[in-house]
């Protein structure tokens, strides 16, 4: 017993330090709720990774960093030892942390440690080249509660002389040796993002990239490795979320002696970064993290970081409001009359946002001009858009507004005053995309342009939010001004500069809220929320494929910022889904409405507004409860969500049969998260419940399961839950 007590006490006083470090052996141990992370520094002063894995609470345990011998002259010492951040140099062969050309042409970069700064729950340690004073300092900062580390890295050029970087990585995390190792990762498309892709992890390289400008739909900067034996609910899974809306790269590397690493930040695919005598390069935020009990806990480490830390306000947030987004209904025929009505027929809903989307603007009737002329289209809206609003504020509706400042058609008076803002090499065609080309937000005067802009219009109306669309890749990303070695800063400024212009917009209109859309979910990732107070998922919003790019986006992200429609069908594919389907589809994130109310019937409305009302009831525990995939879309032909309120009050289990086949029933559903001694009274959507009892026991509702009447294709049921 007291042998127990002391452990305990040993234990406490040891995690009450995040961060430990023994001196005389020059190891650190850093420790969250949910993982540690160990370094060391070995005798010839590299850095090197000592652990990542669950927590560890005793700094003695830890073995000094120890230099190992080569194993033939192909096989270098280098190559065996995890380092935390290498440099290209020496005999090292697998992805640099740091790559840097001299200006003598020097390459050779190897990096030692010199010192290291630990305040309450950060830790800063320098490391410097063996020869000359290129000086990293690399930043490791631990959210103790919520499980996760932060990391970036400093570069300082101390030399007297410019150096070129080729390649700077945010941070490298080294796996526990071993093979066996399976990575998951996001890929997609335009109108297909966020799909879940699973592969065993190899010898060589998987790379992960945007090349696009932005976060990009082909890939999302997030990945998750197990060891292969993990699933939904148990087994070991490492984690990481690079947060850059630009050109990113996660390599995912297994060595030739079964090591695996991953290194993340910019992209080196076209990087060049002149960093002239004194100056720094900060590398992009990558968070990362270890769950042991599988994918599920990986996601809700992910989405309580995301909700309390990093969305604008955090805990303090206000739930999502229920929007209705008239682009689909009016595309770009948008006049003051035709949205006043559709606000009509909104409010009854219980719709608490109207936002108007493209073709208010400029001679924005296609979407072959206008865009960058950011004045209110005098024929559409003679009065301009106070009427408007004033309309929408007066049905009780907050009043919303689509922009896209970064873009300009050619066809526009923004284009005609000032060709040269569009990203160009000169003499070279522009390909345009859409129509459009982008404005070179690196340069200083487009910034304040843009800024200025959207300063006005949320200064000259009571616009609450802003969707904040992005329509188009980059191409071409000269920026002639900036001149010969400079030029290339273009990938890493524009994207400093978006951030700028949205933090500033932020401060000066702190009520403003903005949606981050780019055709979609083009720039989803964890920099990019910490701006966005919800996100356009996708422009798909058929409800089949939803749930698959749902299923996705939530290994990332928080439902509550995962911004989903009810829209007409057939949408996207020639598939029709009944309307209470497209409804549960939409409800498991932020709820919106996308759809043509001019052609709805009696029977729409009043389903609509029933769906809203208990949309309503369970929005908070969607919003900000913990979410358990019970079945995937992938594998399962019932699709099946069960989110818990934080406090544990209530539950709501969503369930979407895609196709029965054979007059099977559909699968039974085992909750989870529940208390298992606490009763629970249940409620479903349309009485889909096999169950006749009204009320259950938590351990029944885990053990037993609970049996859906879902028959056919696309029939679907919400189950409220709520504790007595
Ligand atoms: C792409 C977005 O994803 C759509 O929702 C819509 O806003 C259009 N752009 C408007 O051009």
């Amino acid at each position: 017993m007291r042998a127990t007590v002391l452990f305990l006490l040993l234990c406490a006083s040891a995690l009450a330090q995040s961060i430990q470090f023994d001196p005389a052996r020059k190891v650190w141990l850093l420790t969250t709720s949910d993982s540690s992370y160990a370094m060391g520094v070995s005798s010839d002063g590299s850095l090197l990774n000592l652990y990542w894995g669950a927590p560890l609470w005793r700094l003695a345990d830890l073995p000094t960093a120890a230099q190992r011998r080569d194993i033939s002259s192909f096989d270098p010492r280098q190559m065996l030892e995890n380092e935390e951040y290498p440099g290209w140099g020496g005999p090292r062969y697998y992805e640099p942390a740091l790559k840097i050309t001299r200006e003598d042409g020097d390459r050779d970069l190897v990096l030692h440690y010199v010192s290291h700064h630990i305040q309450n729950d950060s830790l800063d340690i320098t490391l410097k080249d063996i020869n000359d004073p290129i000086e990293v300092i690399l930043h490791y900062q631990l959210f103790p509660d919520y499980g996760l580390i932060r990391r970036n890295a400093t570069v300082n050029n101390k030399t007297s002389k410019s150096v070129i970087i080729e390649s700077a990585q945010s941070a490298v995390w080294n796996l526990p040796p071993g093979n066996g190792y399976q990575l998951t990762y996001l890929t997609g498309r335009w109108a297909g993002e966020t799909q879940v892709t699973h592969e065993p992890i190899r010898p060589g390289q998987i790379v992960l990239e945007s090349r696009k400008g932005h976060t990009s739909h082909y890939f999302n900067p997030w990945f998750a490795i197990d060891a292969g034996n993990t699933n939904e609910v148990s087994g070991p899974v490492w984690f990481g979320a690079l947060g850059w809306s630009g050109n990113w790269r996660i390599t995912v590397e297994q060595t030739a002696y079964a090591q695996v690493r991953v290194a993340g930040g910019f992209n080196s695919f076209d990087f060049a970064y002149p960093l002239a005598a004194g100056q720094s390069l900060d590398t992009p935020l990558f968070y990362g993290g270890f769950s042991q009990h599988g994918y599920g806990q990986a996601s809700r480490i992910l989405h309580k970081f995301e909700r309390e830390k990093l969305l604008p306000g955090g805990l303090e947030s206000r739930l999502r409001p229920v929007l209705y987004n008239s682009w689909e209904a009016t595309t770009f025929n948008v006049t003051e009359a035709g949205q006043e009505a559709l606000a009509d027929k909104a409010a009854p809903l219980g719709i608490e946002l109207f936002v108007i989307d493209d073709g208010w603007f400029g001679a924005r009737n296609d979407d072959h001009a206008g865009l960058g002329d950011w004045v209110v289209n005098p024929k559409k809206f003679p009065n301009g858009l106070k009427p408007l609003i004033d309309h929408v504020n007066h049905l009780g509706m907050d009043f919303g507004l689509w922009v896209e400042p970064e873009m300009v058609n050619p066809n526009s008076d923004l284009y005609r005053a000032h060709p040269d803002w569009a990203i160009n090499f000169p003499g070279r065609p522009r390909s345009e995309l859409r129509n459009q080309l982008i404005l070179n937000l690196a340069r200083d005067d487009v910034k304040e342009h843009i800024f200025h802009v959207l300063d006005k219009l949320a200064s000259d109306y009571n616009i609450k939010y802003f969707k904040w669309d992005m329509n188009r890749s980059f191409s071409e990303p000269g920026w002639p001004e900036a001149g010969g070695p400079n030029e290339r800063k273009l990938w890493v400024q524009y994207v400093r500069n978006l951030y700028e212009i949205l933090d500033r917009l932020r401060a000066a209109h702190p009520k403003l809220e903005i949606e981050d859309c780019s055709g979609g979910g083009g720039r989803v990732d964890v920099e990019a929320i910490r701006r966005a107070d919800e996100v356009w998922t996708s422009d798909n919003t058929d409800a089949f494929d939803r749930l698959r790019i749902q299923e996705g986006f939530t290994y990332a992200y928080a439902p509550k910022i995962m911004s989903a429609w009810v829209t007409d069908v057939p949408n996207m594919n020639t598939r029709s889904t009944p309307l209470t389907t497209r409804f549960l589809v939409a409800m498991q994130g932020a709820l919106g409405i996308g759809a043509n109310l001019n052609k709805w019937t009696p029977q729409d409305f009043a389903l609509a507004t029933r769906m809203i009302g208990i949309y309503k009831r369970i929005r908070k525990t969607v919003q900000t409860g913990d979410l358990y995939r019970l079945a995937n879309p992938r594998t399962s032909d019932t699709t099946v969500t069960q989110y818990v309120a934080s406090d544990g009050a209530q539950s709501v289990i969503f369930a979407t049969r895609h196709s029965q086949q054979y007059n099977t029933a559909a699968p039974t559903i085992y909750l989870r998260g529940l208390d298992p001694k606490a009763t629970y009274k249940l409620d479903s959507v349309d009485n889909k419940l096999v169950e006749k009892q009204g009320t259950l026991s938590g351990a029944y509702l885990m053990n037993r399961g609970l049996n859906v009447n879902l028959r056919g294709d696309f029939d679907a049921t919400a189950i409220i839950l709520d504790r007595q």
